[in-house]
């Protein structure tokens, strides 16, 4: 069978496999990110504020945890840390974020099954992670006091983000 009489779907797949391969063979396709974050300035008691950020899972989870303010405050730092990651990626490359004040709801965090949280991306910020070429994002969150701290790291290949 010829290249060109390939499933349209499945071009593309071969494409973003190439387009990933050769990221990660020319260097530079993994990308860190990490954000410090005091509590007191996430609103976690505005319903508004929750649902434009967080998805139910997301918030059932952090009211069910043992301080709901630090969860939804890492969970926050953590998507922020994604975003920085995804951005890192080609530093001179196309700026996806929408600023401050956009929502990051369509970036999800999960605890797997190990407690670890699991990024699940959604929408334009799943589509914005296939453009880059990053296949996984791994995170890790940390609350002390006042404050709550993560770091992301993306990563090309790996399993599907939409799984
Ligand atoms: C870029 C962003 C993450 C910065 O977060 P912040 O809390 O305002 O800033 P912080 O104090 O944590 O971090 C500042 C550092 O972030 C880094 N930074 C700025 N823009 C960045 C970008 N586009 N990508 C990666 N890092 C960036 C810079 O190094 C900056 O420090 P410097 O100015 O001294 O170099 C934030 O403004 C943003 O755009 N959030 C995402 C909103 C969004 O796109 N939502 C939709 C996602 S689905």
């Amino acid at each position: 069978m010829s290249a060109d009489s390939r499933d349209p779907r499945e071009k593309e797949e071969m494409r973003r496999a190439l387009e990933t391969s050769f990221a990660a063979v020319a260097g530079g396709s993994v990308g860190v990110g990490v954000d410090v974050q005091l509590i007191s300035e996430i609103h976690s008691d505005n319903p508004n504020f929750l649902e434009r950020n967080f998805t139910p899972a997301e918030i059932a989870y952090c009211r069910a945890a043992p301080d709901p303010r630090a969860s939804f405050a890492g969970r926050w730092a953590a998507k922020e840390a994604v975003v920085k990651a995804k951005m890192n990626v080609r530093p001179q490359g196309k700026n996806y974020t929408r600023g401050g004040g956009a929502p990051l709801i369509e970036i999800e965090i999960l605890p797997g099954s190990s407690g670890a949280p699991v990024v699940i991306q959604h929408g334009g910020a799943l589509e914005n992670a296939r453009e880059i070429g990053i296949a996984e994002i791994k995170v890790s969150i940390s609350h002390s006091g006042d404050y709550v701290a993560a770091a992301a790291i993306a990563l090309p290949g790996g399993k599907d983000f939409s799984k």
